[in-house]
C-alpha cells in the first residue's frame, strides 16, 4: 500500500483542535509540509524544562501505539530521572510487521507531528541523544533529512535528530533491538532486563517509543489532557491508527476512535476471520464481530489485542491454515537465532504447520497426502516448549498467533487431516516477503 492510500479518518470532517477526527492523519489533499503542519498546529509548544510535560502525559492517559500499549508516563518518569544529558530518545518507526502500514503512513503524511513529539520526549526527560529509526527506504529518508534540515535551520528543532536506517527484519523494532542497532550493533534482541528504559543505547536509559505515540504525545502538548480523552474510552483514550486489509484485497490506514465497533471498522462482508494486532496476534471469527470493538478491554476475553493496529479480513475463499502456515514459516525465518526453543522449536512448529495445512504434503491447500495424525498434538506440545523460553517474545506471539489459528479454523484442520479443504482459491492473502533475509539484514542498511 502507498502512503497515499491511507485515509485520514473515518469520519467526515473536524480538526485536531476541535477534538473531532481526523487528529494526526491531515485531512486529504493537505501535504506533509512544514508551512500546513504549522498553520494547523503552530509551533513546537516546548515547556522549558525538563519533566514538565509528564503530569499532562499522565492525565492524558496515554498508552504506546507500538503495540504493547505502555503507559507512556511511566517509561518518561524513569527515563527523566537519570543524569541531566544522560538519557536517550529513539522514535521507532521500524514497523517490522509486514501487515502494518500506519507509521510509514504517518511519517509521509504529518512528519512533523511525530518530528515535534521527538523534541517534546527529549526535553522532557532532559535527553543528550535523539534518534529516529525508520524502516529502510532511500526516498523516505532523503525526505525526512530535508524536513529536518527545515526545522533545524528555521530554530524549530532544540535536540539535532539523527536518522538511523532498521533493517527490514520482523524484530527490528523490538526496543532491545533497536537500542542494539542505534548503539552501532545489529538489530538482534537481547535478554531483559535490564528494559531499555534502564540501560539501553549505549547503555544508557533509552526511552523508546513508536512514532504514533510521539505524534499523539505532540497533539497532547498543544490540546491538553482534556482533548485528548474526548474520544477513546475512560480506559483506553484517545485514537489509534489501523491498518485495514479488507478481504476483497484493499488495504488503507486509517485514524479510529478507541471503542469503535468492529463491525463497521473492518467492513468486509463475506470474510470468514478477522486477524488482529498481527503476526503476533490473533485470529477472531468474523461472527464474533458485532460483539467486540476497537479496545483491549473488548479484545482480550477473545484472546486478541489491538497491538499495532492490524485488522485483515480473510477472504471466505481462502484457508485460514494455509494462511497461518505461510506466516508461520515466515516468522520462524525471522528468528534471531540466539535461543535454542526458538532456533529449533520455531522452525519445527511451522513445518507441522505446513504440514497440517497442506504446504508440505506434496497437494497443496490441504489436498494430497493425510498430514499425520499427531500433528495437532505435536503441535500443542511444541508450542508449550517454546513458549517464555526466548530472550525476546517473538515465541510466545508466534505461539499465540497459532493456536488462535488452530482454534478459530479447527473444523478447517478437521478436514484437512481428511486431505481436504474447503479453500477455492489459493492465491495468498497476508503479505509475507518473497525471499528469506540473509545473516547481513541483521545490521543498517
Ligand atoms: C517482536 C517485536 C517487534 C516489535 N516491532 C516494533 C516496531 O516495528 N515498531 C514499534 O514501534 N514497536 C515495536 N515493538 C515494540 C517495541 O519493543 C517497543 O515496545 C515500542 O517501540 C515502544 O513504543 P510505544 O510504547 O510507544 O509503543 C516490537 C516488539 C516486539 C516484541
Ligand atoms: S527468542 Fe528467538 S527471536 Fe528472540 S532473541 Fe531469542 S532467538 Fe532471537
Amino acid at each position: 500500500m502507498s502512503a497515499g492510500a491511507a485515509s485520514a479518518a473515518l469520519a467526515e470532517d473536524g480538526a485536531a483542535a476541535d477534538g473531532g477526527l481526523p487528529r494526526l492523519l491531515p485531512p486529504p489533499g493537505h501535504g506533509g509540509n512544514l508551512a500546513s503542519h504549522l498553520s494547523s498546529h503552530g509551533p513546537v509548544p516546548y515547556r522549558g524544562s525538563a519533566r514538565a510535560l509528564i503530569p499532562e502525559v499522565r492525565a492524558a492517559g496515554l498508552t504506546g501505539r507500538g503495540g504493547a500499549a505502555f503507559a507512556v508516563h511511566r517509561k518518561l518518569e524513569t527515563v527523566a530521572a537519570a543524569r541531566p544529558g544522560r538519557a536517550v530518545v529513539v522514535g521507532n518507526g521500524a514497523e517490522g510487521e509486514l501487515a502494518s502500514h500506519k507509521d510509514q503512513a504517518l511519517l509521509h503524511l504529518a512528519p512533523h507531528l511525530v518530528l515535534d513529539g521527538l523534541q517534546l520526549a527529549a526535553e522532557a526527560v532532559g535527553a543528550g541523544r535523539v534518534a529516529l529509526y525508520v524502516r529502510h527506504d532511500v526516498r523516505a529518508r532523503a525526505r525526512l533529512d530535508a524536513q529536518l534540515s527545515e526545522r533545524y535551520a528555521r530554530g524549530l528543532d532544540r535536540a539535532a535528530v539523527e536518522l538511523v536506517s532498521a533493517p527490514a527484519r520482523f524484530l527490528a523494532g523490538e526496543e532491545s533491538a533497536l537500542a542494539n542497532l542505534v548503539s552501532a550493533g545489529t538489530a538482534v534482541p537481547r535478554f531483559t532486563p535490564p528494559r531499555v528504559f534502564d540501560r539501553g543505547v549505549d547503555g544508557r536509559p533509552t526511552l523508546v517509543q513508536n512514532v504514533e505515540t510521539l505524534a499523539h504525545l505532540a497533539l497532547i502538548a498543544r490540546y491538553g489532557p482534556g482533548w485528548f480523552r474526548g474520544l477513546g474510552t475512560p480506559d483506553e483514550p484517545g485514537t489509534m491508527l489501523c491498518t485495514l486489509h479488507r478481504a476483497d484485497g484493499s488495504v488503507n490506514v486509517a485514524e479510529a476512535i478507541i471503542g469503535t465497533p468492529l463491525a463497521g471498522l473492518v467492513d468486509s462482508p463475506g470474510a470468514s476471520a478477522v486477524l488482529i494486532g498481527g503476526y503476533h496476534g490473533a485470529w477472531v471469527p468474523a461472527d464474533q464481530l458485532p460483539w467486540l470493538t476497537l479496545s483491549n478491554a473488548s479484545l482480550r476475553p477473545v484472546g486478541a489485542f489491538t497491538g499495532a493496529g492490524v485488522l485483515a479480513a480473510l477472504p471466505a475463499d481462502r484457508c485460514g491454515l494455509v494462511e497461518s502456515a505461510r506466516v508461520a514459516r515466515y516468522l520462524a525465518l525471522e528468528s534471531a537465532g540466539q535461543c535454542g526453543p526458538c532456533l529449533n522449536g520455531l522452525p519445527s512448529i511451522a513445518a507441522a504447520m505446513g504440514q497440517l495445512a497442506g504446504l508440505t504434503n506434496g497437494g497443496g491447500r490441504g489436498g494430497g497426502r493425510r498430514p499425520d495424525p499427531r500433528v495437532l498434538e505435536n503441535l500443542s506440545r511444541w508450542a508449550g516448549l517454546v513458549e517464555g523460553r526466548g530472550a525476546c517474545h517473538h515465541p510466545d506471539g508466534t505461539v499465540r498467533f497459532l493456536r488462535s489459528a488452530l482454534q478459530v479454523f479447527a473444523a478447517e484442520a478437521r478436514l484437512h487431516l481428511q486431505g481436504r479443504c474447503t479453500a477455492t482459491s489459493g492465491r495468498p492473502f497476508l503479505p509475507i516477503p518473497a525471499g528469506p533475509a540473509t545473516d547481513a539484514d541483521w545490521s543498517s542498511p
